[in-house]
């Protein structure tokens, strides 16, 4: 990894050649004479790790290593002691030092922890970044994403939202349907109007119909009152048909009706009742097949997918898994009392690589158990269920038809990375290509490596 580090001393000689020896290994040095200086450069921006000595004029080391530690979280300092202040270091590491340097220092020492220090930063900081977008998330909407394909959903939703047009949600079983659903209803000029909810496959049949349209008294044996149906309930607000390709016939017909000319009579009634109602509708079977087969009114479907929103698996924007994970660790951690801030970069890569049949509902119910699991503050494979461990082993690496060689080189020497945890030999030793050449094709290909564990 190639960053900007600053060195902090007020020996000139030492300061300087720290920073010959860390330029030799491809990093952009800065140096300063003192604590204050030292300050000073951290905040002209742009520092990725601080190695200070702690005995200086104006500013000392601990002084320095404080206020950073109050102003930029997150950023490693390295603390170098001379003979008899081995106190001060043990103190420094009380205020969040990463590790210390005893001198005369050691070149490859320092090199070395110079390293895992960057390492630790860079995870520390996309943790932070994670962080901020699933806030800033929060704020616009309940739904999680930020892959290409859910921007397209969220914009799709943008965009009809304010009409009033039916709206035909499609995917899987688990991948947000009702999310994008409540999200539709949410932006919609009919916010303050009541969403009611219809779950058609959970109904029997007789039941669904006078749950739709309501029925009179006596419409039928135990019918007691009158009740006002869901189309009623929903006046002036949007409803929802959840899992409608599960409909029969008879009921599609009366649906069908209702939408075409917004008025309908309750069971067992005369009385024609007008309702104003935006009907939002989710199904997980493929309807053109339902269509074909004589299952699904063709005349209804039309009337229902005026605008398709298609919600893709998750499988098919993996780009959404560690925004989503991140999303429900704070959740369920909150819930649970625990203290859970991310996950390890193992686990990480094993909930990259599953499949995800049960799609983002499955994924948040392996996150609520793994945070019940975990001991740690970072979420680790062994609390993962056995299936994602497994996954994380081995998985298939997808290279797109039409890349360059060069393209699938990058792409296989980033998974495979991904896979090992960042851990570099292992990831040589299996791309069967030298420690020197990896590093040099990690530079050239601008690849983000995960922070290793285990590696020295
Ligand atoms: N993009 C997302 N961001 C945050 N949470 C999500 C997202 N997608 C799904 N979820 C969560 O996953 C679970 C399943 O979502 P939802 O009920 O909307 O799926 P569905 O497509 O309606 O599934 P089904 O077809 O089984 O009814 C819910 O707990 C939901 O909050
Ligand atoms: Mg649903």
């Amino acid at each position: 990894m190639r960053a900007t580090i600053l060195v902090v001393d007020d020996e000139k000689n030492i300061r300087e050649g720290l920073a010959e020896s860390l330029a030799l290994d491809g990093h952009v040095v800065r140096t300063a004479a003192d604590g204050a200086a030292g300050l000073k450069a951290v905040e002209e921006g742009d520092v990725d790790l601080v190695i200070t000595d702690l005995k200086m004029p104006v500013l000392s080391g601990g002084e320095l290593l404080r206020a950073l530690a109050g102003r930029y979280p997150g950023l490693p300092v390295i603390v170098l002691t001379g003979h008899g202040t081995i106190e001060d270091a043990v103190e420094a590491m009380r205020f969040g030092a990463f590790d210390f340097l005893t001198k005369p220092v050691n070149l490859d020492h320092l090199s070395l922890l110079a390293r895992r220090a960057l390492e630790r930063g860079e995870l520390a900081r996309k943790n932070r970044e994670l962080e901020a977008e699933v806030e800033a998330q929060r704020r616009t909407s309940s739904i999680v994403g930020s892959s290409a394909e859910m921007k397209r959903v969220f914009e799709l939703v943008r965009r009809v939202a304010p009409t009033k047009a039916s709206v035909l949600v499609t995917g899987e079983s688990g991948v947000g349907k009702e999310l994008v659903a409540d999200a539709i209803h949410n932006l919609s000029p009919r916010r303050d109007g009541p969403l009611v909810k219809v779950h058609c496959a959970a109904l029997a049949e007789s039941l669904l119909e006078s749950e739709l349209f309501g029925h009179e008294k006596g419409a039928f044996t135990g019918a007691a009152g009158r009740k006002r149906g869901r189309f009623e309930l929903a006046d002036k607000g949007s409803l929802f048909l959840d899992e409608i390709g599960e409909i029969n016939q008879n009921v599609q017909i009366k649906i069908l009706r209702v939408l075409q000319e917004r008025r309908f009579e309750r069971v067992g009634g005369e009385e024609t009742v007008e309702s104003d109602v935006r009907i939002i509708a989710a199904t997980n079977r493929d309807l053109k097949k339902e269509i074909a087969e004589g299952r699904f009114r063709e005349d209804l479907y039309y009337r229902l997918n005026v605008v398709n929103i298609h919600v893709p698996p998750l499988r098919e924007r993996r780009d959404d898994i560690p925004l989503l994970a991140m999303s429900f660790l704070r959740e369920f951690a909150e819930e649970n009392g625990k203290r859970v801030e991310g996950l390890d970069p193992k686990a990480r890569s094993a909930l990259y690589a599953y499949d995800w049949p049960g799609n983002v509902r499955e994924l948040r119910n392996c996150v609520e158990s793994a945070v019940v699991m975990a001991r740690g503050p970072l979420l680790t494979p062994d609390d993962l269920p056995p299936t994602l461990r497994a996954a994380g082993e081995s998985h298939d690496v997808r290279v797109p038809a039409g890349s360059s060689l060069a393209e699938a080189e990058k792409i296989l020497i980033a998974e495979t990375l991904a896979a090992q945890g960042g851990n570099k030999s292992r990831t040589a030793e299996i791309l069967g290509i030298g420690r020197k050449t990896l590093y040099q094709k990690i530079e050239e290909y601008g690849i983000e490596a995960p922070a290793a564990r285990g590696e020295s």
